[in-house]
């Protein structure tokens, strides 16, 4: 008979991981030709910024009142936004706040222009998430300055999106080439997240789960398609190379430190509680915790989908196995209890019915 699974030491919310502060790299990229919109409805005021800083190589548009800044942002994508407060048809601060709400615009930095005094203007607009301010009239010294530090930081953020978006890409090219497993890197992002959630995980962690559950198995580009797709047993070899999946996958997103808190996810996805599982062979609470959380989502996916191995199994039956599994110790008890509990109220969030 197997040994009763053994509980975790510390309370989930503890084991938490900490937070791995985003730095700001060595950017010394050319900002030449980066996109202002000046938003003012002083005609003569809006024209002399543009001028200046069109002298400084920048690319700069004007507009005069807030719902053309809007519309221009939302047709030109410009780098920086100039946004004077006091504007004919809406405050500068209530444009700004739109801005920053919306998920397409918030990177764009806003740069408010007040009056030498108007402390509340400051204030509303620190709260709406403005990035800085310049006071009328505009000094060209501190104009340029502010700009080209604000500018210096949307690059860096730019690229650092790219390149996110090239390791998401992959990962969903790696998934496509698997046919059995279709949408499950989504269902993994939305099913980790939800646990993570339950858990009560902080939102940074909640994020990494979502992206782990998307790039989790990006390392099987190294795994050719006859393991991946063999609809066998794998031999002791084949096993070796798909067993590298998690260690290459890590080594793949290593570079990008927006990814430092999905990193040792995607290396321990397949360690079990029991420390029987690979590459390092940790054992229980070793295993870190957003890992451990994605393992349980991991294996209640694999076994409700048809792989090239099995049928897909009604969400009864995978439960029943998964019970069994933490038994054995191969998942921890805690996380593995959670997510029944999360399976059990939200199966028709998770995309599963209660058959
Ligand atoms: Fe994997």
């Amino acid at each position: 008979m197997a040994t009763p699974a053994r509980e975790p030491a510390l309370p989930i919310k503890q084991q938490a991981t900490e937070a791995t502060a985003l730095t700001n790299a060595d950017l010394t990229a050319s900002l030449a030709g980066a996109r202002i919109l000046v938003v003012d409805d002083d005609d003569i005021g809006r024209q002399l910024t543009m001028d200046m800083l069109a002298l400084r190589g920048y690319t700069v548009e004007g507009v005069a009142d807030a719902a053309s800044g809007r519309r221009r942002v939302q047709d030109w994508h410009p780098d920086l936004v100039l946004l004077d407060v006091v504007l004919p048809d809406q405050s500068g601060i209530a444009l700004c706040r739109q801005l920053k709400d919306n998920p397409q615009t918030r990177l764009i930095p806003v740069i408010l222009i007040t009056g030498l005094t108007d402390r509340n203007s400051k204030l509303a607009g620190i709260e709406v998430g403005a990035d800085d301010f310049l006071n009328k009239p505009m000094d060209p010294q501190e104009l340029f300055a502010r700009v080209q530090s604000l500018l210096r930081l949307k690059r860096f953020t730019d690229e650092l999106e790219n390149a996110e978006d090239v390791l998401f890409s992959l990962a969903l090219g790696v998934e496509a080439r698997d046919s059995y497993t279709q949408g499950h890197c989504e269902r993994l992002a939305n099913y980790a997240a939800a646990l993570g959630r339950r858990l009560d995980l902080p939102e940074e962690d909640v994020l990494a789960l979502r992206r782990a559950g998307v790039l989790h198995d990006i390392g099987k580009i190294g795994v050719p398609d006859a393991i991946l797709r063999k609809p066998g047993g794998l031999t002791a070899e084949e096993w070796r190379v798909m067993r590298r999946h998690p260690i290459l996958g890590e080594e793949i997103c290593h570079p990008l430190r927006s990814l430092t808190r999905v990193l040792p996810v995607i290396r321990h996805h397949h360690e079990h509680w029991n420390g029987r599982g690979y590459p390092d062979g940790l054992e229980a609470e070793r295993i870190p915790l957003l890992a451990r959380i994605l393992q349980v989502v991991d294996a209640y996916d694999a076994l409700t989908t048809e792989r090239p191995y099995k049928p897909a199994w009604p969400h009864r039956r995978a439960i029943d196995q998964m019970r069994r599994e933490v038994e054995q110790q191969w998942w921890d008890p805690v996380v593995a209890r959670e997510f029944f509990k999360l399976a059990e109220e939200q199966g028709a969030l998770l995309g599963r019915g209660q058959t």
